[in-house]
Formats: structure tokens, sequence, C-alpha cells
């Protein structure tokens, strides 16, 4: 079977994909700032073997390359770059916070790229060959109109083009890459009123995940496969 690995799996989407590549008996390697704390991930760690929790600060770049070493030589044929942060609550004309602005960076968009570095040989070596990064819908230059979120929504934007950027890096290597927006998911991020259950949404990303080949590299695409505008 396959192998994935997906970081931020303790709570939310991070979570629920592990629950489903888990189930479909893929070989995962779940990575969560607390494994100590993470009950739910250990739940399914524990009924199934398949399932190997580690720890992983993705802000830390020392532990990203610790986890690449311990790693070294598995295929890993899907990366899923799903650790992501909102940003706080002051993020608007004039009334900004900079330090988280920099914090967010560091998790949103840098840090997938440094993943994206570090596993470049497992995901190479192996048969499928996906990096993929969770964007939004809200990083869409074309569709944005709302304003707000500004600390959000330009670190995504930004992991966008980190995307299409290793879209071009990668290519040579036979590395499909590609961002998805999850649609808007009832987790801790989305809040209780989005109309999608993660079981829906990472149901769908999982489909995606299995079509993706030359086609998608480079993409930007949604939860139910289909294409958002940059
Ligand atoms: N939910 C939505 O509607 C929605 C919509 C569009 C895009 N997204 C994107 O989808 C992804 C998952 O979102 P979610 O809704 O599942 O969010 P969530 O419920 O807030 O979960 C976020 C996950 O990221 C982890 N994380 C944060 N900072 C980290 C770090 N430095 N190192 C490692 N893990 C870290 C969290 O771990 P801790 O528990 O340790 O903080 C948690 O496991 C994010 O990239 C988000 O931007 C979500």
């Amino acid at each position: 079977m396959p192998t994935i690995l997906i970081t931020g799996t303790n709570r939310g989407l991070g979570l629920e994909a592990v629950r489903q590549y888990a189930a479909d008996g893929w070989t995962v390697h779940a990575c969560c700032r607390n494994p100590d704390d993470a009950t739910d991930l250990n739940a399914i760690a524990g009924d199934n073997a398949n399932v190997t929790v580690h720890r992983l600060d993705v802000a830390d770049f020392a532990t990203i390359d610790r986890l690449a070493d311990s790693l070294n030589g598995e295929a890993i044929d899907v990366l899923l770059n799903n650790a992501g942060v909102y940003g706080g609550d002051r993020q608007e004309f004039m009334n900004d916070d900079f330090a988280a602005w920099s914090k967010t960076f560091r998790v949103n968009t840098m840090a997938p790229h440094r993943m994206s570095e570090v596993f470049v040989d497992n995901v190479a070596s192996s048969g499928q060959k996906v990096v993929v990064i969770m964007s939004t819908i809200m990083a869409s230059m074309t569709g944005e109109n709302s304003g707000k979120l500004h600390i959000y929504r330009t670190s995504k934007a930004a992991v966008n083009m980190v995307m299409r950027l290793l879209s071009v890096d990668l290519a040579e290597r036979g590395i499909t890459t590609f961002s998805i927006h999850p649609g808007w998911v009832r987790t801790d991020m989305g809040g209780t009123t989005a109309p999608l259950s993660p079981e829906e949404s990472v149901a769908g990303i999982r489909q995606v995940i299995a079509g993706a080949g030359p086609e998608t590299n480079g993409r930007f695409m949604t939860w139910d496969g289909n294409e958002l505008p940059w």
C-alpha cells in the first residue's frame, strides 16, 4: 500500500485524513506538535499498526530535518502539508499584528517549502509522487472582494506561489505539486457553522489526490475537484 505523510494531525482535517487513509490500509506518518496530548490521534494509531505518530512542529525547521533523517530512504507517495494557523485577531488595516504575521508566514508559507525540500527524495522514489499544499479560496486574488484577514490570506496566497515554483522545480523528477482548498469545514479553524464536515472534505480531497497527475501539476484545486482562479 502507498505511504502518506501528513502535518498537523492531532485535530481537524489532518486528524480526519489520518483516519481515512489508515482505514484504507495506507502507511501513515502522522505528524503533530504534541503527541502526548493527541488523544484522538493516538487512539487511531493504537487501532492501526500502519499509523506512526511523529512529533513535528513545522515552525521548527530543526525538527523537520530530524524527521527527514529518521525517514531517510522511505518512499512517501503523498506529502500532505496540512498544518496551518489563522494568524490571530488583529489582521486588518490599522489593526495588525506584525509578530503574528511573521509567525503565520513561517507555518503557512515557509514550512511547506522546507518540508518539500527535505522530503523530495522520499516523494521522488515513490509510486504516486504527489506534494499537496492546503490552501484556501480566501487566497484567490481574483475572488477576493471582502477585505480583512490580511495575515491569513497573504500567507496562503504566498504558499500558492510556493506551490507554483515547486511545480516547476520538481516536475523533472516526476512530482505533481498542487494547492487545494478543502472547502469551508467544521473544524476549530472553520467553526461550527461551516457547511462541510471533515469527513466530506477529506473524502473529496482524497479523490483529487488519487486522480492527480501531470495535468494537476501547478493547479489550484478545490476539495470537490474543480479549479480555482488565482
Ligand atoms: N477549516 C476550514 O474551513 C479551512 C478552510 C480553508 C483552508 N483550511 C486549511 O486547512 C488546514 C487544516 O485546517 P483545520 O481546519 O483542520 O484547522 P485546525 O482545526 O485549526 O487544525 C490546525 C492543525 O494545524 C496544526 N498546527 C498549527 N501550527 C502548527 C505547527 N507549528 N506545527 C505543526 N502543526 C501545527 C494544529 O496543531 P495544534 O493543535 O498543535 O495547534 C492542528 O493540528 C489549514 O492549513 C487551514 O488553513 C481550512
